[in-house]
């Protein structure tokens, strides 16, 4: 299937304008339809005629009535009305819309097109600074990045996930001081991220009182930066534990990386920045570090090498770049973190597009994640662990399980109960606007009611079972080769918003929001749950039956996908 129904309308519209007005060019270019919200106004609007006709000098009626001579009687168009000031409504066809629907569920790409082919995008996401266990802040970054990284996919896109681990910044001086002065053999054997943590809170919390312990943290993490040998042994040491624990939160979490490279594995690409930057005429001194000036772009300068000769955190993002560019000659590449970043990335970007680096770069911020009595800041020390949080869902996700499937054997329900609660935890994050503020509470994530992870992985095992109690009463028959028929109204707005999925998908890589995804998955299961409470299937008359057991294959196939987008597992049965 080459073209999504909106792009089909979309390009049925704009010609049917530029049919209309020809050497206006320019004007009809931005044509196009747009899915309406409420059905009344039919399947698509087009509101281009009120925008032409102060263009063109013209009511809109009259734009209207043009573009109604020109439009012709495509197969797809139902109806074709002008309504209001000179709003154009568009019905599809309900023989046309069953038929696509037919192609659309039997296609293997859901009609999703493939625009990335041949095309690259890195996308860095997740990237936590090592040596402290992953916390609750640290699920956005992962969970937005990772979705984006499979919508990218879906699309055809050759896409390299980077985790730009932070492995070489301050926190190691202040680390390595604690080890030396706090550090426990024996808890560090036990659980070594925990300490690192522990040895790290110490010592930033004596640096706070102590201006010599934080000079000589300083001195240390130059040290380690300049290659001394035993701060180096440290500095592995510590970043094997932390390696080991991230693979095994991440699988827990399914989050998988093409390369995991860090700022360490840039370390030696950073001078030769500096000395591009300076040759470049980008540089100058001021109090004795070295610093970009940004007033052209209306931002404060920026710091890329500090009085002390030590290199930044810009400096690093610079040299990353350079870098990408140069190995995988992306089109984009895509950062994401929380929304304290915005002015580091607004500045490496500006210095990025001055030194002509060739590539689209793009950060995508989000709102913090919160529980609402707890905060997170891990100087402090107050974190909530990400693994308690997730051992926590599954264990509320067991209570559920356990609930609704009394029958099911214990190992099943454990593993039902691990992509269910982890799956919840997930989808409270991704079914939100990546820039709003997200307050977790355990009543949304693993509420049956709608709106939740769990309500959508109920959603689909419940249509698993329609066609199980097909099969079982109608062995042999193949729903599947019959035609589907659009009969009622809900079928035809199943179909419908059905046929939207590819434009879904699109949109919300486009824009960097898989809360799309979210949306359209609840109202489709919505749909679904009103189908499937309102129209007898098993006791419909023949034919009618098999269309909406194949409807329901729709459905399933469409939540599938969605839900995998999202990172979220389909499970058959719950
Ligand atoms: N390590 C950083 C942090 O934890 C995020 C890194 C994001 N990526 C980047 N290339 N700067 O805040």
């Amino acid at each position: 299937m080459e073209m999504s129904v909106q792009q089909l309308v979309t390009a049925w519209v704009a010609g049917a304008f530029a049919a209309a007005f020809p050497g206006r060019d320019e004007a009809v270019a931005a044509c196009g339809a747009s899915p309406t919200s409420n059905a009344e106004f039919g399947d698509f609007q087009s509101n281009d005629c009120m925008r032409l006709a102060k263009l063109l000098h013209r009511p809109p009626r009259a734009v209207a009535e043009a573009f109604l001579a020109a439009a012709g009687n495509p197969p797809f168009a139902g109806r074709i009305e002008v309504a209001g000031p000179g709003f154009i409504n568009i019905t599809l066809d309900d023989a046309w819309l069953a038929e696509t629907l037919g192609r659309f569920g039997a296609d293997t790409r859901l009609a999703v097109p493939e625009s990335g082919t041949g095309r690259t995008v890195v996308m860095d996401y997740g990237s936590p600074n090592i040596t402290k266990p992953l916390h609750i802040g640290h699920l956005r970054s992962h969970n937005i990045g990772s979705a984006l990284d499979r919508l990218y996919r879906r699309l055809g896109y050759r896409v390299v996930a980077d985790n730009h681990l932070g492995d070489w910044g301050t926190q190691f001086g202040i680390t390595i001081m604690g080890f030396r002065l706090f550090g426990d053999e024996a808890r560090m054997r036990d659980s070594p991220l925990e300490e690192l943590e522990r040895v790290y809170v110490k010592s930033y919390e004596k640096g706070k009182q102590d201006e010599a312990w934080l000079a000589r943290c300083r001195e240390e993490l130059v040290k380690l930066q300049s290659g001394d040998p035993e701060s180096l042994a440290l500095w592995e040491m510590f970043t094997k534990f932390s390696l080991d624990e991230l693979d095994r939160v991440y699988r827990r979490l399914g989050v998988r990386y093409d390369i995991v490279r860090g700022e360490s594995y840039y370390r030696d690409k950073l001078l030769p920045m500096l000395n591009l930057l300076a040759e470049r005429g980008l540089t100058r001194v001021s109090e004795g570090a070295t610093v970009v000036d940004l007033d052209a772009e209306g931002l404060p300068l920026c710091i890329v090498r500090k009085s002390d000769g030590g290199f930044n955190y810009a400096t690093s993002d610079l040299a990353t770049a350079a870098s990408r560019q140069e190995e995988f000659h992306p089109e984009r590449i895509v950062y994401v973190t929380d929304e304290r970043q915005q002015l580091h990335f607004k500045q490496v970007f500006a210095i990025c597009r001055r030194l002509g680096l060739d590539v689209r770069m793009d950060h995508v911020w989000f709102g913090l994640m919160r529980l609402p009595d707890a905060t997170f800041s891990t100087r402090e020390g107050n974190v909530i662990k990400l693994d308690a949080l997730l051992d926590k869902a599954e264990e509320l996700a067991l209570g559920l399980v356990r609930t609704s499937s009394p029958g099911m054997d214990e190992a099943q329900q454990r593993a039902v109960a691990r992509a269910v609660g982890i799956g919840a935890v997930k989808y409270v994050d991704l079914s939100q606007n990546p820039q709003s503020l997200v307050t977790f509470t355990w009543e949304k994530a693993l509420s049956m009611e709608g709106n939740s992870g769990p309500y959508l992985q109920y959603a689909y095992a419940r249509i698993a079972s329609v066609r199980d109690k097909y099969a079982e009463r109608f062995p042999g028959a193949d729903p599947d080769a019959a035609p589907i028929r659009l009969t009622d109204p809900i079928e035809r707005a199943l179909a419908v918003r059905l046929v939207r999925f590819p434009e879904v998908v699109v949109a919300a890589a486009e824009s960097y929001k898989p809360s799309m995804v979210a949306d359209y998955l609840v109202g489709l299961a919505q749909l679904y749950s009103n189908f499937y409470q309102n129209l007898p299937f098993l006791k419909a008359e023949e034919g009618v039956r098999e269309s909406r057991v194949r409807l329901c294959g729709v459905v399933a196939r469409v939540l599938r996908e969605g839900l995998e987008l999202l990172g979220i597992e389909p499970l058959e049965r719950i």
